[in-house]
């Protein structure tokens, strides 16, 4: 959805520099059409199976965008209260959000409780007991899922590889069929599925086929220990093209999984999230200054790693282009940083590009997964806001914070007396 007409920068129908004059940069820009293809393409894709696809809230939460998706038959994927709480007030369903996270607190599980939250991923048996133990003095039977940690290699950055028994995921295949014994004597919850969500980014399909292969047996081995399970939710983890990456399509990742969990006659649950927003969104910043020390030429732009941290955190390659394409610009070797205190703040490194100018604008592509989620306050720079283009038209999703947001929670000390 991001395609350049007569050399500019279009998002649908909407010139790039048509938005950014008016609402000034830096500013993420999301395309409605690109999210919603995308989470069709999986939809249709998995038409063959019972299954329900909940959007993984963490990779972008604006509530537009979550409204859009649970208009489109979304349900969602949580890993703390506030995003239940963004989901109910977007409109969606709490009755299709199933709840993930090593550390829920009691006051999560009491929210989710209360919101009556379609299952609890439980990952531990600490965990387990306090689901039962808050839900029995609530009078209600929580759903729950075990997720199972399955020890493969996804074959991605460390950081975001969870399925690995060395990662603090989930619970390995043995002690998690002793805690579904466990579970099912407890008279305040009910296992009703099993989880897995072995990473992110994942371009092929064989870590999830290895995985598979061990979490059906303990389905089998769960059915001899008379325990019926309804769901089968093998997370997320789709990888998209962020540079010359061949990720799995929609319908191949389909067509691993589906023969492998239509025997079950169980409903299958999916989490995906960068899948569905990744490459439907960019972060759009414009040029301050090109500085040359050196050997080398730094473009420095103003957006920052407070408003995407994925190259300083993970050395993540994003592709930038220029919203004019100007044909006469000498290519050559820049860093291309933000104005932010640290050596890390970089958006790319001796990244060969048209050489732009002073005002120019750039756009960092396949930011819309993780881009805005992770945004911060650091050298006490505002967050940028959110624009979601439908066609021809755009609206912003999320203002501008201004100076005053960034001490509004803040106390001051009182004078002193003396
Ligand atoms: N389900 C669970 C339980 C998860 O922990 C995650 C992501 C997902 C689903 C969605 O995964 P996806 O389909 O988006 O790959 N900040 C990192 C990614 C961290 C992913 C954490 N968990 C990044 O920017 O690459």
């Amino acid at each position: 959805m991001f395609i350049y007409e007569n050399n500019t920068l279009f998002c649908e129908g909407v010139a790039i520099d048509k938005i950014a004059e008016k609402e000034k940069t830096p500013l993420y820009i999301y395309s409605e059409k690109a999210l919603i293809e995308n989470f069709n393409s999986l939809d249709n894709a998995f038409a063959d199976v019972p299954h329900v696809i909940c959007y993984s809230v963490k990779c972008n939460s604006n509530i537009s965008i979550l409204k859009l998706l649970a208009r489109a038959g979304a349900g969602f994927d949580i890993v703390s209260g506030g995003e239940l709480f963004r989901v109910i007030q977007a409109g969606g369903d709490p009755g299709k959000v199933v709840y993930a996270g090593v550390g829920k607190t009691q006051d999560e599980i009491v929210y989710a409780l209360k919101s009556d939250i379609h299952l609890f991923t439980v990952e531990s048996v600490g965990e387990l007991d306090r689901i039962n133990d808050l839900a029995n003095r609530m009078g209600k039977k929580a759903r729950i899922a075990i997720r199972v940690n399955p020890d493969v290699d996804p074959k991605t950055h460390t950081y975001i590889s969870t399925g690995k028994k060395e990662n603090k995921f989930g619970l390995d295949i043995e002690t998690a069929r002793e805690i579904y014994k466990h579970a099912s004597g407890l008279p305040s919850v009910k296992p009703v599925g099993i989880q897995m969500h072995i990473g992110s980014q994942i371009t092929q399909t064989q870590p999830f086929k290895n995985a598979l292969d061990k979490l059906i047996p303990l389905i089998g081995q769960l059915r001899s220990d008379g325990i019926e399970l309804e769901y089968v939710d093998i997370g997320g983890g789709l990888g998209i093209v962020y540079k010359d990456e061949k990720p799995m399509t929609a319908q191949e990742f389909a067509d691993v999984v589906v023969p492998m969990v239509k025997p079950l006659g169980l409903t299958l649950i999916i989490e995906p999230g960068r899948f569905i927003a990744g490459n439907a969104g960019i972060l759009v910043t414009k040029v301050e200054y090109i500085k040359k020390s050196g050997e080398k030429t730094f473009v420095i732009v103003d957006a920052a790693m407070n408003d995407l941290m994925r190259p300083a955190l993970y050395s993540a390659y994003h592709n930038i282009l220029p919203v004019k394409r100007q044909n006469d610009r000498p290519t050559k070797p820049v860093d291309i940083v933000g104005p932010v205190c640290e050596s890390g703040d970089f958006f790319a490194q001796d990244r060969v590009i048209a050489l732009p100018a002073q005002d120019d604008l750039l756009a960092v592509m396949s930011a819309g997964a993780y881009g805005f989620t992770m945004t911060s306050n650091y050298n006490c720079r505002v967050r940028p806001p959110e624009i979601l283009v439908n066609g021809t038209s755009y609206s912003q999703i999320r203002r501008r914070e201004t100076w005053e947001d960034l001490v509004r929670q803040e106390v001051s000390l009182k004078e002193s007396m003396s």
